[in-house]
């Protein structure tokens, strides 16, 4: 039989188990069964799990291990703080699977929105250590979670960018085909090792949205100036 989970992109319904039944497990959960997919909410409090799974017209809910054993891939959608270690009790049934990490490291100080990681390494790379069999990957994390509400999400005439990065190059076409079944742009950032780079872009960009400004406008291509030198 073939393995499903290593058939890389495809443009059919795939299987995702979510771990969480918050904001971002239900926002990104909807977006997906928008899209098609199938999907399971997997949650520490069954009540809430229900919940969730129903408030989004998933496929069913269950537990954290229910979650985890549904997905071609599986969402982290957890307090960063606590990610890692439960994906280290889920090792075992994360073998071989996308893990798809949305978490942000943040945390509010007098000088602003700072990583908890200190920007050495990233959560990315932490649920890799727990769970080496697992295929992380690190996307999801720079939009407020109301952003998924919006069907096929557009500005200013593009499709809303995702930005995503990993090593294993299946997981790697599976999240290019999630993306754009949301009717997203993939943007490919290379490895995880680029993963400490996305968490810090949300720190950096968050805060910059607190302050009342705008950071799309701090980064024009070098395409539209002329180049007039
Ligand atoms: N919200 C956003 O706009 C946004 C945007 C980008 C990234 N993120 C990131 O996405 C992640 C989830 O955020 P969220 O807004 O969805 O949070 P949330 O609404 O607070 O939901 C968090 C979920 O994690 C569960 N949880 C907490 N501690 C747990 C533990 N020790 N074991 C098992 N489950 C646990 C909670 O379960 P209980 O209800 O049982 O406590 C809840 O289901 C965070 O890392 C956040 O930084 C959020």
């Amino acid at each position: 039989m073939p393995d499903h989970r290593r058939s890389g992109v495809r443009s059919h319904t795939m299987r995702i188990g979510i771990l969480g039944t918050g904001m971002m497990a239900t926002t990104l959960g909807g977006a997906w069964v928008r899209a098609g997919h199938d999907v399971l909410v997997g949650g520490r409090d069954q009540a809430a799990a229900a919940a969730a799974a129903a408030r989004i017209g998933a496929a069913g809910h269950g537990t954290l291990t229910d979650g985890a054993a549904h997905g071609d891939l599986v969402l982290v959608a957890l307090p960063a703080d606590v990610a890692p270690e439960v994906v280290r009790g889920l090792a075992g049934t994360l073998t071989g699977r996308t893990v798809i990490d949305c978490t942000n490291p943040i945390v509010p100080t007098d000088d602003g929105l700072m990583l908890t990681t200190g920007g050495t390494t990233s959560i990315s790379r932490r649920m890799a250590d727990a769970a080496p069999g697992a295929h992380v990957v690190k996307a999801f994390n720079l939009c407020h979670e109301s952003i998924w509400t919006l069907p096929r999400p557009t500005f200013e005439g593009a499709p809303l960018a995702v930005p995503f990065c990993g090593d294993d190059p299946g997981s790697l076409d599976q999240v290019t085909a999630l993306i754009t079944s949301m009717g997203c742009t993939p943007v490919p950032c290379g490895g995880l090792s680029r993963a400490v780079y996305i968490e810090a872009t949300a720190a950096f960009a968050i805060g910059v949205w607190w302050s009342g400004a705008e950071t799309r406008f701090a980064f024009p291509t070098p395409a539209q100036a002329p180049l007039n030198l």
